[in-house]
């Protein structure tokens, strides 16, 4: 029979426990911690109480949800990271103490790994596939030879995608998170307003400097017309962060080759990125996937998916494993 496996993710603001039999994702339960948003975007310290605070209740949730014993467990997955140094040891001193009552092994997972093998849990892409991770934290463009084995072909040097829509969004007035906010309203307008794209050479990115141009951009206007326009702001931003992203990884296709493509993570649940997704997948013949939504923001089950890859190679992690905040 296929490994029961428990995960946990806790590496930013979203408290999620997911059960998997194999590949089968059984429950994968989600607390979101909408108390950020008065902030006006995520504070660490909050962010690692309120773990504490919800995953004995995600827990049992997603217990009850999955029909599931915890002894019947076979490995437990955690998040080690990158993420939120506070918010991770909440969710690792969880799990290595279930770890030690259950007498059951533990699997450390990485976040951004995870991100991109959350493909694998509806889906059996082709390989190699060049995989396009866009999400708060993290813009990344990944070749996957196989799951667990990968090379980063770039990555963002300033902001991730995620951050400039946020960042951008807060500069037009909008609340936290406001990515969500930009996709709407540009569903009323069209992209008048053009902003620079960034020049970096190779498959990197950088959106530091359209966050400032467009904040140079705004200084001129008057808020009245700010505001009438917020609209067409909206999809003009929308427009230069998706055609940015999509041009590297045309480039990428162009140079080596794959036989599928994929986009994960937060700002995969893009109207406009997910449209032009699929036309690139069109253009170059190529089957392009999507996870499902739940699937692209941070969830439990993308760790679950990890783990089960992790654990066919028999690959535990010991209880002195320590998380860690950046990528190394
Ligand atoms: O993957 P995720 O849930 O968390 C991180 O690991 O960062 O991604 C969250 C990010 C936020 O920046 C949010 O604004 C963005 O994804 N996002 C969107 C949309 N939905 C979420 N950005 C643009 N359009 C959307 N529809
Ligand atoms: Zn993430």
């Amino acid at each position: 029979m296929e490994p029961l496996i428990l995960a946990i993710e806790s590496s930013c603001d979203d408290s999620s426990v997911a059960v998997a039999r194999g590949r089968q994702i059984l429950t994968n339960k989600v607390s979101s911690q909408i108390e950020h948003a008065k902030y006006g975007g995520v504070v660490p310290e909050v962010a690692s109480r309120r773990h504490l605070m919800n995953l004995p209740m995600v827990l049992q949730a997603a217990l009850a949800e999955a029909g599931t014993a915890l002894n019947e467990i076979d490995a437990i997955a955690f998040t080690q990271g990158p993420g939120l140094l506070g918010s991770l040891l909440v969710g690792a001193n969880f799990v290595k103490g279930l770890s030690l009552a259950l007498q059951k092994p533990l699997i450390a997972v990485n976040h951004i790994e995870a991100h991109v093998l959350a493909l694998w849990i509806e889906h059996q892409p082709e390989l190699p596939c060049l995989v396009l991770t866009v999400s708060g934290g993290h813009t990344q463009i990944t070749l996957v030879q196989e799951p667990l084995q990968h090379t980063l072909l770039g990555q963002t040097l300033d902001d991730a995608a995620g951050e400039a829509f946020d960042k951008i969004a807060k500069m037009l007035g909008l609340p936290y998170p406001g990515g969500p906010l930009i996709d709407k309203l540009a569903q009323q307008g069209e992209p008048i307003h053009s902003f620079p794209k960034s020049q970096i050479p190779d498959f990197n990115f950088s959106f530091s400097g359209l966050k400032t141009a467009v904040l140079y951009y705004l200084q001129k206007l008057t808020p009245e017309y700010i505001q009438e326009q917020l609209p067409n702001l909206a999809a003009s931003v929308q427009h230069t962060i998706v055609d940015t992203l999509l041009e590297k990884m045309e480039m990428a296709i162009k140079k080596h080759k794959p036989k599928s493509i994929g986009l994960v993570g937060g700002v995969a649940a893009n109207s406009l990125l997910r449209k032009k997704f699929t036309e690139v997948g069109l253009k170059y013949n190529l089957p392009a996937y999507i996870p499902a939504f739940a699937y692209c923001t941070d969830n439990a089950a993308m760790i679950a998916i990890t783990a089960y890859f992790l654990f066919q190679k028999q690959q535990f992690a010991s209880l002195r494993t320590v998380p860690f905040a950046k990528q190394r």
